[in-house]
């Protein structure tokens, strides 16, 4: 048992601990209810961008990844999508810089436009052809969140080391994505994305990102598996 965690059992998985997990859920449905309101960031946002600005973290929790990301660091977010990661991180005055980056370039647009109502926080936003074309700075902290079941088959190894790479020496990588298994909420995903993204996706096995991780030489320090409304979620938070 770790001294700070109330579990009694022996040995306690620290950070992974089910009890500190349980704990921290409960805490993250209160801060989740409490996120800044970023949509008039967004004022050219259409009717279903708006939507997915408000609702997201609805489906998609962010505190259980946002706890990682310490005071003040440097963020570059990779699949970033009209940014609203950045944004609400800025909102919360937790950040000191942040780089966006994304395939979208109608994405990119929106995110650009919304940074300007936050310039202290220094965010800026570009548009990626492939991970190889993201400046080779070194972050804080990486994020890739809900992506890599967008990211073609032959890419996603590159993307995930091209992630990796910029990432400082004990800094922080966060990688989420949505979960292959059940298989009716894997299903569920896959109906939102071909209604929002016209696309049949296919996910990553956990299993294979863990492998990357590992052969990357990073360090996990959490793990987790959770679900929200139809959809279930996976966590990787690695140290570099
Ligand atoms: C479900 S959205 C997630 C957006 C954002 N990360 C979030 O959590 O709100 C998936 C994003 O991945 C982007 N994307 C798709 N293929 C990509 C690729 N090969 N490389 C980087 N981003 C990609 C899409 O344009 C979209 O913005």
């Amino acid at each position: 048992m770790s001294a700070d965690c109330p579990c009694e059992i022996s040995p306690c998985q620290g950070p992974l601990c089910d009890w500190r997990l349980w704990e921290r859920g409960v805490a993250f449905r209160l801060m989740d209810r409490a996120l800044p309101d970023i949509l008039s960031a967004y004022p050219t946002a259409g009717l279903l961008q708006r939507i997915m600005i408000r609702h997201r973290p609805d489906i998609c929790p962010p505190w259980r990844f946002y706890e990682h990301i310490p005071q003040g660091a440097s963020v570059l977010d990779v699949g970033c999508g009209m940014g609203s990661h950045l944004i609400t991180l800025a909102a919360l005055d937790r950040i000191s810089s942040g780089h966006g980056v994304d395939v979208s370039s109608r994405a990119i647009d929106q995110a650009a436009l919304a940074a300007k109502s936050y310039p202290r926080s220094n965010l800026t936003f570009e548009v990626m052809r492939s991970i190889d074309s993201v400046p080779k700075n070194k972050f804080d902290v990486v994020i890739m969140i809900d992506v890599m079941h967008h990211v073609p088959k032959d890419r996603r190894e590159s993307t995930f080391f091209g992630c990796v790479e910029r990432v400082k020496s004990g800094g922080i990588f966060i990688y989420k994505d949505m979960a292959d298994r059940p298989s009716f909420n894997a299903f569920a995903n896959r109906m939102h994305d071909l209604v929002i993204a016209g696309e049949w996706v296919r996910y990553l096995p956990l299993e294979t990102a863990l492998e990357w991780g590992s052969a990357a030489g990073l360090q996990l320090v959490r793990r987790a598996e959770y679900k929200k409304l139809f959809y279930a979620h996976e966590l990787l938070v690695f140290r570099s």
